[in-house]
């Protein structure tokens, strides 16, 4: 299974600025794209899809995630998130606690504001997820 160790974060913000160049965000004009690292070495990618009826859009991160989840992919191991250039872009929080079910403790990418790479963990943005597992 892959792990950290195997990532190569330069390539997964690559897919992720690719991906981005697919949205559809034709109302808030912030595109967004995601791109995941599987436990058996794969990507996914997502971007943002939004909807004439506002509240309905989703989120790059969620669009790449269940892109891997319904591929059979059940670890997610790392997400490289690129929103629109000169902007830094975290994963929300409905995001975080989608991306919890199938990776606590994955990596999350980012770019920041000058372009260089932010190396972070879920669990520092989204500290108590919500699980059934809890004591
Ligand atoms: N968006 C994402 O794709 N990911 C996030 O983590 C936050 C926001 C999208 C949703 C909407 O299409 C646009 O960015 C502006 O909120």
């Amino acid at each position: 299974m892959a792990d950290t160790r195997t990532i190569d974060r330069e390539a997964l913000l690559a897919h992720a600025r690719e991906a981005r160049d697919r949205a559809y965000a034709p109302y808030s004009e912030y595109r967004v794209g995601a791109a995941v690292f599987t436990g058996s070495g794969k990507v996914f990618v997502g971007a943002n899809v939004e909807n004439a009826s506002y509240g309905l859009t989703v989120c790059a991160e969620r669009v790449a995630a269940w892109a891997a989840v319904v591929a059979g992919e059940r670890t997610l191991i790392a997400m490289a998130v690129a929103g629109e250039p000169g902007k830094r872009s975290v994963p929300c929080g409905a995001c975080l606690q989608v991306l919890s079910e199938f990776g606590p403790d994955m990596e999350i990418i980012v770019e920041n504001e000058s372009g260089a790479i932010e190396v972070h963990r879920l669990s520092e943005f989204l500290p108590e997820a919500f699980s059934l597992d809890a004591e």
